[in-house]
Order: structure tokens, then sequence, then C-alpha cells
């Protein structure tokens, strides 16, 4: 856990440090849950949702992207369950004055079976080398046995209160499970409440109920409302999607782990829309999809895993997450819902217009189903920034800070540097600045020692350094050091933009 929490303080330092990430409005000593991108973060940010938008839309010819407004009618809400259904369990304990997520304090207690478990494995798996069989291992030994029987129960009486809104059945179970406060250790605890996630404020100035408008707390419904405008103007068949980048509004009880758990926080939503009866196949291609996506950008595949929800949320048929592993451990990184026809039934309803698709081979008309991928896009750049923030020893027994972001994603790809401020090198150097710096964010520098330089590169990420030495004045050939290796080589400069489009270019994630 130490060692979890000094790498994520590792990374929020560095991100402030080399302007990433900021706290919000730090100069009235910040907002919680609330984060600035700094113009490092802006651009990696920006190419995040490049590489995605471009997987969804430019890779599928049937997946088409929009903009809806943030501001909604708000019978939307009302239709799609948030207004009743979108809560969280809340309790507090009476002698920290501490508000917790009750189902978040029991998955927290069965993490602890779970890595009890994953514990008494990796003993066995060090005393019996290559005899060890896990399977049989789980199913016999006494230790396993009672921990995973204790994560059974206490997983199906979460399930079940959960799926019954039975707050007295969940605040029993967290007493039964003599859960204490994690900060204080006290076990005094309210009763647990539902509290609602959106954020309400008015519209212009009608006052009271009538005014009330919400922030969304998802994209996905703007694209439900405009799935029919979509259909039509884009004469679109199905299956097809619909992509959207933008801002969500969440009013997160526990929000924190820096820009993990935001109040305000980004979303690139797809909403597939597919024939009733083959939603299970488009689920299932889409998990695959959405996995191979992550895993090309070479974060480490062990970094991934699926897991599938034990409480389907109350449009879903099926559902999980794709989990990675942050500095704090594993958590949900992407969510993928097979949401049936709940949402545009609802709107449907709701609205009492048709919102429906015209079959031309069965001469039906139906309501589509939908399959969902949601991934949040501030948690991406947290994937990103934290498993590619390395301290490394070098060969000459110097240290350096290294972000191995994958180059496609770098925030800056090439920085241009003169080997000294004078002989006609900056002047050269400038040259190669106006080859590349409409097709690649660039930095040049000049200051200080060229190793200096390289760690200052390093440290923000940048793939390629490209040096120009007084022998380029004659050769028109210059340095190229790559981050990763530090490897060197001498190219032309005529061969420079292709070399530093082979080396930074989204396609070598779409092979
Ligand atoms: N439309 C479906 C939907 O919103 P979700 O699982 O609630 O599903 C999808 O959210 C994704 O949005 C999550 O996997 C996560 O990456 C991101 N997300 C959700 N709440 C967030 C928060 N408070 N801060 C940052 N990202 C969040």
């Amino acid at each position: 856990m130490a060692a979890h929490d000094d790498k994520l303080k590792a990374v929020i330092s560095h991100a402030k440090e080399y302007g990433f990430v900021f706290p919000s409005s730090e100069i009235y000593d910040g907002l919680s849950a609330a984060y600035d991108y700094g113009q490092l973060g802006v651009e990696l940010k920006n190419n995040i949702k490049n590489y995605w938008w471009t997987a969804m839309t430019r890779m599928h010819q049937n997946i088409v992207g929009i903009d809806a407004s943030i501001f909604m009618h708000p019978t939307t809400w009302k239709a799609s369950g948030h207004v009743d259904a979108f809560n969280d369990p809340l309790i507090d304990n009476k002698d920290s004055k501490k508000r917790y997520r009750a189902d978040v304090l029991l998955e927290e207690y069965m993490a602890k079976s779970e890595a009890k478990i994953t514990k008494e494995i990796e003993k066995a798996k060090n005393k019996f080398g290559d005899a060890f069989n896990e399977e049989q291992f789980r199913a016999t030994n006494p230790n396993v046995l009672r921990a995973q029987e204790k994560i059974n129960a206490v997983e199906a009486r979460m399930k079940a209160a959960l799926e019954a809104s039975d707050l007295v059945a969940l605040k029993q179970l967290i007493e039964d499970c003599e859960i204490a406060d994690p900060e204080t250790g006290s076990r005094n605890w309210t009763d647990v409440r539902q509290f609602n996630l959106m954020f309400k404020t008015e519209l212009g100035a009608v006052s009271g109920d009538a005014g009330i408008i919400y922030l969304r707390p998802e994209t996905a419904q703007g694209i439900f409302v405009n799935f029919l405008n979509v259909q039509k103007t884009g004469r679109m068949k199905l299956p097809f999607g619909i992509a959207q980048i933008g801002k969500a509004f969440r009013n997160e009880i526990i929000a924190r782990q820096f820009i993990f758990r935001m109040r305000e926080f980004e979303q690139m939503e797809m909403q597939y829309f597919v024939k009733p009866g083959t939603e299970m196949e488009w689920y299932n291609y889409w998990k695959d999809a959405r996995i191979q996506w992550h895993k090309a950008l070479g974060l480490g595949n062990e970094n991934y895993k699926f897991h599938d929800h034990i409480k389907l949320a109350h449009y879903a048929n099926a559902a999980c997450d794709i989990e990675f592993d942050f500095p704090m451990g594993f958590k949900e990184l992407e969510g993928i819902h097979s949401r049936t026809d709940f949402d545009l039934k609802k709107h449907e309803e709701f609205s009492g217009k048709k919102l429906r698709f015209f079959d031309p081979e069965t001469n039906e008309s139906y309501v589509p189903y939908v399959v969902e991928t949601s991934v949040g896009l501030d948690r991406m750049f947290l994937a990103v920034l934290s498993s590619s923030f390395v301290e490394e020893k070098l060969e000459d027994g110097s240290d350096r800070t290294v972000l191995r972001i994958p180059a496609g994603l770098a925030p800056v790809k090439v920085a241009v540097l003169p080997l000294v401020k004078k002989d006609g090198l900056p002047e050269k150097a400038k040259e190669v600045v106006d080859l590349l710096k409409l097709d690649f964010n660039l930095q040049y520098d000049d200051k200080d020692a060229i190793g200096r330089r390289y760690r200052r590169q390093d440290a923000i990420g940048t793939p390629l350094c490209v040096t120009i030495d007084n022998a380029s004045l004659e050769d028109n050939c210059v340095t190229i050091r790559h981050r990763d290796s530090m490897k060197q080589e001498r190219i032309p400069i005529a061969q420079l933009h292709e070399a530093v489009r082979e080396v930074t270019g989204l396609n070598q994630y779409f092979k």
C-alpha cells in the first residue's frame, strides 16, 4: 500500500512540476476533486482523444461522431432513470464524521480476503516451483477455501441488498463483517442512505422546480436523443455507432486519488445500435476491440483485466469493466455495457416520439438494442502517465526520470537542439523547426549542456531529440536520439520528417 501511495504521490508531483496537471484554482488553495490540465497535459489529452476518435470513426465506416450540449431537457434524466436511480448508498461514521460509500467499504473488505488468497498462492508457488498447480491449490487449501467462502457469502448478500435497494440489509452486512472506519477504526455507523449524484442548477430566470436543469452525468444520453437525427440525415443502416467525447459531472462523495475520480471529468463514449437478438455478439466484439485498443499502446498486457459486474445497472443485460493496474491497484478504466433497448424505449415513452429503425430487409420497424463502450479520458490519462513514469539508474551510475509515454500520444514529439548557441547552428536548427512544426508538436531548446537538455525531454516523455552540430552545416545530417534506448543515429535532414512520422504516428497502433 505504501509503495502504491508513494508511486501516486510521485506521479502527482511530477505531473505538476512539468505542466501536465495542476490543482484547480490553486491560488485559492484549490478545489477538491477538480484539476486543470497544463500546457503538456492538454497535448497528451488531445492525443488520447485523437487516438480514440480515429479508432472509432475513421477505422469504422459505420460510426460517426457528434458533439451534443451539456445541458439537456430535464425530462431526459427522468426518462433515463437518473433522477430516480442514479444514487450511491452512503454511510457516515458518527465519530469521525467521515462519509463512505457502503458498497465500496464492502468491496474493500472483500479485496482484503482476495489479497490473502493471492499471498497464499504466491507462497505455495515459491515452495513448489514448476510442480505447482494453482487450480488444485485453490480447490483444496483450507485457508484459501475459507477466504473464498467468506468472499462469496459477502458478495451474495451485497448483491441481493443492492438489487433490492435494501439499505437496512446493507448496513447489517457492514456490521456483520465488523467493518471499521478505515481512517479511525470506529464502528459507530449511521444508517445507509441513498444520495443522487447529479448536479442541479437553474435555467435562465425560471425559479423553482420548473427551472431545474442538470449537468449531464454521462454523455450517452446526448447520443440517444439524437439517434433518429443521425440515422436519418446520415442514412445509417444497422448496425451503426455514434461516438462522442465530452464533459460529464457527478457529485461524487468520495472524490480522491487525483484525476481518477473527479466531479467534472471527460468521457469518450460510443453507442452501437444493433438488431435485437444480436447484442451479445456485438458485446463480445466490442470487448475484444476495446481491449486491443488499450493493449496496442504497449503499456503492458499484464496491466489489464476484465471484471464482470455483480450488480447490473438499471439499463443493462450484460456489463463488464476493463480494469487497469493504476498506482492504487486494479481499478475501472472503461465500461462496456449491453444496454438493451432501455434508453430508446424510455425516450419514446417520455417524448411521445417514435425512435425506431425501419429494416428494409424484413420490412419491420423496431427499437434497436445498444452496446456501449465508455472510457474516462482522465482515467486513460492517468493510466498512461502512471505506467510511463520510470525512475531509473543508468549504466554510468546516474539517475534519470523518464516518461515512457507511447510515442503516438507523447505531448511533444520531437525536440530540436543546436549543440551550441553560435556558429550558425541555431539558424540551421530553425530550418529543422520549420520543416517539422506544422505536423509535429516540437520544442526548440538551446540552453544548458546537451545532457541536461536530454534529461528535460526525458522527463516530459519526448520520444525523439534531434541535435544539430557543426558537421550538420556541411553534410546536412542531424543526430536523432531515442528516448527509451538512448541510442543515437545520424540521418540526412531530408529524411527527418519521415523518420519522426514513423516513430510518432498513430498508424503503429492500427496494425
Ligand atoms: N454511459 C455509461 C457510463 O457513464 P460509467 O461506468 O458510470 O458508465 C464510464 O462511466 C467511465 O467514465 C468509467 O469507466 C470511468 O472511466 C469514467 N468515470 C466515471 N466516473 C468518473 C469520475 N468521477 N471521474 C473520472 N472518470 C469517471
